[in-house]
């Protein structure tokens, strides 16, 4: 069954694309780009339960007040908390859309390719309850090749792989459509927390994900490098005082090899699962990748090393798919989102 979203192209206000990220909201508005890039959290209190922040602004808070949960309402790239993920979303439309032409937008969100029709749901309650007069719902590898200007010229198919923070979502789009696709749920998130177990197994020393993520953005590559060492803050699972460790590269790359591992499975699942005949497209196209985590220096290589395919990053990775989704909604685009949840049990 298709959406029962055809065109929606003839409305005259501006379109909204969202891209709602388990680690990063982003919200691209027609004309002006993309006018917020914020972390998907809300600051709650701790007593009253009260909705403190969001965004930048509830990670700050959380880093300074004891008295403040930090809840990050999106898990595996779908609404976990409903209430939180409406509430930051509309806190962050209105506080990044300043102006009377934002009422009732246009609206396009990415989702995950794997998604099921009850995350299907909260996605479109989350949409409609943050203010969207229509929704267009994007399958996140074709937003994002149509934010990395794919097919290439000459080129019928793409292959994307999209590595975000808890899901690596794998699609081969051939004209616009999902030939196949594969989600794992991996990202650079899974690799901060293999840094964080690695960490409290050999040093006894419990670190923040904060501190993991800068150490993988600091010695992290996806292809073995030596001679790197970073310096860890954390607190000592024995004593519970402030105490430090030093990781090496060699270290980082061991504890992210298992995620490293998962993402070049979900890449050879979703080839592995077209015809023969798209063989040679896939040749002359090669891989390409999106999403934050694809910014792992190496991982392209690694990719291109395990699969015999061409693999390169997307000069925009991490915006790919919020453009690519903004792209879509334009009037000459009329995307016809022809696409449903792999159950296929339920219209939308
Ligand atoms: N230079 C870099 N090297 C390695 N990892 C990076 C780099 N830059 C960002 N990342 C990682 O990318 C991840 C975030 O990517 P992205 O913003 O695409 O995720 P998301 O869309 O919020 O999550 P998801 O798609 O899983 O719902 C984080 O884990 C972050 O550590
Ligand atoms: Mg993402």
């Amino acid at each position: 069954m298709r959406l029962a979203l055809s065109r929606l192209s003839d409305f005259p206000c501006r379109a909204t694309a969202i891209d709602l990220g388990s680690a990063t909201v982003r919200i691209h508005v027609d004309g002006r780009g993309i006018v917020a890039s914020e972390p998907s959290a809300v600051a709650r209190a701790r007593d009253s339960g009260r909705v403190l922040a969001t965004g930048t602004s509830a990670l700050a808070l959380a880093g300074r007040e004891r008295g403040v949960r930090l809840v990050h309402p999106i898990r595996n790239g779908v609404p976990a908390e409903a209430e939180d993920t409406e509430g930051m979303l509309r806190a962050l439309l209105r506080s990044h859309l300043r102006g009377g032409h934002m009422a009732k937008p246009r609206m396009a969100v990415t989702v995950p390719s794997g998604i099921n029709q009850v995350e299907l749901g909260a996605v479109r309650a989350v949409a409609y309850g943050a203010g969207a007069r229509r929704l267009t719902v994007v399958p996140t590898p074709i937003a994002a090749a149509a934010g990395a200007g794919l097919p290439a010229e000459g080129e019928d198919v793409a292959i994307v792989a999209d590595v975000g923070a808890h899901v690596t979502d794998v699609g081969v789009v051939l004209s616009g459509e999902l030939l196949s696709s594969n989600v794992a749920l991996v990202g650079g998130s899974t690799m901060d927390q293999a840094i964080i177990a690695h960490t409290r197994r050999e040093y006894g020393l419990v670190i923040a994900p904060v501190t993991a993520e800068a150490a993988k953005l600091s010695v992290g590559s996806a292809i073995a490098v030596r001679d790197r060492q970073v310096l860890v803050h954390g607190v000592d699972v024995r004593t519970g005082l402030p105490n430090t460790a030093v990781l090496t590269s060699d270290e980082v790359h061991a504890a992210i090899a298992p995620a490293l591992a998962a993402i070049v499975r979900a890449v050879h699942a979703a080839v592995a699962d077209c015809p023969p005949e798209m063989a040679g497209h896939f040749i002359s196209a090669g891989i390409t990748l999106t999403g934050g985590g694809a910014r792992l220096p190496r991982l392209e290589e690694l990719v291109q090393e395990e699969t015999g395919l061409c693999a390169r990053v997307a000069p925009n990775a991490a915006d790919a798919t919020v453009t690519g989704a903004a792209e879509l909604l334009r009037p000459f685009r009329g995307y016809d989102p022809g696409w449903t949840p792999p159950d296929r049990t339920a219209a939308f």
